[in-house]
C-alpha cells in the first residue's frame, strides 16, 4: 500500500444512530476510495490493543467499553494525503468544536462518542489497517 491511505472506524453511536449510509457517502463525496470495508464489532482485547496509546488517559476505560459495546464499520480509504485531508473532514476530537458541514459536527454525540475515527499518521494507517484487514481483505 502506498502513503496515500488512512484508516477509519465509524463507532458504535453513528453506527446505532443510522448514519452508516451518511457516513460513507461524505466520504466518497471528499473524494476518498475504499480500499477495505465490513461491519464488525471490536472484543474488549482489540479495543484495548487499539487505544493502547491511550492506557494512562483518564478516558481510556470508557473508551475501551464503548468502542467494543456494539458494532463498527471498519475501512481503509485511499486518496492523495489521505491522512491530513480525512482528519480535515472528520472535524475536532470533540464535536462542539468542530467546524461546520465535518462529520463529526453533524454526527457525532459528544467528545467521547465522536462518531469517527481517523488515523493520526501514515504509519499507524498502516499499522490500524494490517490490525483489522487481512491481506485478501485490502484491494
Ligand atoms: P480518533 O483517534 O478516534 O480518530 O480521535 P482523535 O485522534 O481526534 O482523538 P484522540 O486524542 O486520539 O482520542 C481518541 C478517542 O478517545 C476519546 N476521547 N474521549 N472523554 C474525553 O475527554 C475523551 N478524549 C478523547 C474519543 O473517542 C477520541 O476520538
Ligand atoms: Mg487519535
Amino acid at each position: 500500500m502506498s502513503g496515500n491511505i488512512t484508516f477509519t472506524m465509524i463507532k458504535p453511536d453513528a453506527v446505532a444512530d443510522g448514519h452508516i449510509g451518511a457516513i460513507l457517502g461524505k466520504i466518497a463525496e471528499a473524494g476518498f476510495t475504499f480500499k477495505a470495508l465490513k461491519l464488525t464489532q471490536l472484543t474488549v482485547a482489540d479495543a484495548k490493543k487499539f487505544y493502547e496509546v491511550h492506557a494512562e488517559r483518564p478516558f481510556y476505560g470508557e473508551l475501551v467499553e464503548f468502542m467494543s459495546s456494539a458494532p463498527i464499520v471498519a475501512a481503509v480509504l485511499e486518496k492523495e494525503n489521505a491522512v491530513e485531508d480525512f482528519r480535515k473532514l472528520i472535524g475536532a476530537t470533540n464535536p462542539a468544536e468542530a467546524a461546520e458541514g465535518t462529520i463529526r459536527k453533524m454526527f457525532a454525540r459528544s467528545v467521547g462518542e465522536n462518531a469517527v475515527h481517523g488515523s493520526d499518521s501514515d504509519e499507524n494507517a498502516l499499522i490500524e489497517a494490517q490490525f483489522h484487514f487481512s491481506g485478501r481483505e485490502i484491494f
